[in-house]
């Protein structure tokens, strides 16, 4: 099994989503510029969603034309239809992510159509993406657990996996929206996905709601999975998922990933240094272990 492990920084979207007061451009600029620099392969810089949804990425166009884009990184954007692809596309987007849900509850919160109708509205979005040559990610929530409906059947996050798989997308996260997973759990879920998605095209995104984030990327690691999403500083959020709190640390991965061999390519120190940073811009302590250690030294 590879010891290569890619992590998937989404700090500037999936961290900055949530936050209720507006982040500046330019600080959302510089904290793409900063992760750049730290040796990350992707970091998903912003979403083409609807500002009346999101108000606080409706600076998405500015952000990507102030950025300066790195050699060897791709900066991929959430894109929910047709009108965000055509956003994506007319800023010079080269990767995109698409996303959808295993439960109907929580896709009409967060989008506003069931999940059939969802992966209906996608596929042509999909297909024209790959047209133009635009890499295409896919997301599932609510793999562990809905906010609105609770259990979530297994075969209905493998549904969903495998059809966004068959629409054309090269890699499928699977997150754990609200971070209600544990373990043995995350673990089950993932190898019951790897049979209808091969597991070198999977991923995993986990929430800390309740502190069993790492616990969970361990269980999968073992099980096979060598893609891992995480948000610098604990950042993060769903504004449609009650209750949610912030996404896997990427120090605390990292930290984690290194004591067990495992290469990345990313300067965990550089990382730490931007959680500080980025947690002093927001006004607040950091949610990591890694950082709340370099603030007291
Ligand atoms: P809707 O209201 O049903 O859309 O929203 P609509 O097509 O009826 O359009 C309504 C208005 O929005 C129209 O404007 C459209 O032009 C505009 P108006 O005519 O009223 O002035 N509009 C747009 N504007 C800009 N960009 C667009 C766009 N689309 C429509 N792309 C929609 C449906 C999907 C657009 C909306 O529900 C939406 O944007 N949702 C996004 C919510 C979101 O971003 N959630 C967080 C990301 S998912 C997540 O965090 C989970 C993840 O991290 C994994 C995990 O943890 O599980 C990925
Ligand atoms: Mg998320």
């Amino acid at each position: 099994m590879s010891d290569f492990v890619r992590v998937v920084e989404v700090g500037p979207r999936d961290g900055l989503q949530n936050e209720h007061a507006l982040v500046p451009a330019a600080t959302k600029i510089a904290l793409i510029d900063r992760l750049s620099a730290c040796g990350f392969q992707v970091v998903e810089a912003t979403s083409f969603v609807s500002p009346k949804w999101v108000p606080q990425l409706a600076d998405a166009e500015d952000v990507l034309a102030g950025i300066q884009p790195r050699e060897g990184v791709a900066y991929p954007v959430l894109v929910p239809n047709a009108k965000g692809l055509e956003r994506a596309l007319a800023a010079g987007v080269r990767h995109i992510a698409v996303f959808t849900a295993a439960s109907d509850a929580f896709n009409l919160k967060n989008t506003n159509i069931d999940v059939n109708g969802s992966l209906e509205r996608l596929t042509p979005v999909v297909e024209q993406a790959r047209a133009a040559g635009v890499s295409v990610r896919g997301y599932v929530s609510t793999v562990l657990g809905c906010p609105y409906q609770g259990h979530v059947p297994l075969g209905d996050v493998v549904r969903v996996a495998d059809a966004l798989h068959a629409m054309g997308c090269e890699e499928i996260s699977l997150g754990d929206t609200i971070g209600v997973g544990t373990p043995a759990k995350a673990r089950e879920m993932l190898l019951a996905c790897a049979q209808a998605v091969p597991m070198a095209q999977l991923a995993v995104h986990f929430h800390d709601t309740y502190g069993q984030a790492l616990a969970n990327v361990l269980a999968c690691l073992e099980a096979g999975v060598r893609v891992v999403d995480s948000a610098v500083g604990g950042l993060g959020g769903c504004p449609y998922a009650k209750g949610a709190s912030g996404n896997l640390a990427t120090e605390d991965l990292l930290y984690m990933l290194e004591g067990l061999g495992l290469r990345t390519g990313i300067d965990l120190q550089a990382v730490t240094d931007t959680a500080v940073w980025i947690s002093g811009e927001l006004g607040r302590k950091p949610a990591s272990k890694l950082a709340t250690v370099a603030l007291a030294n």
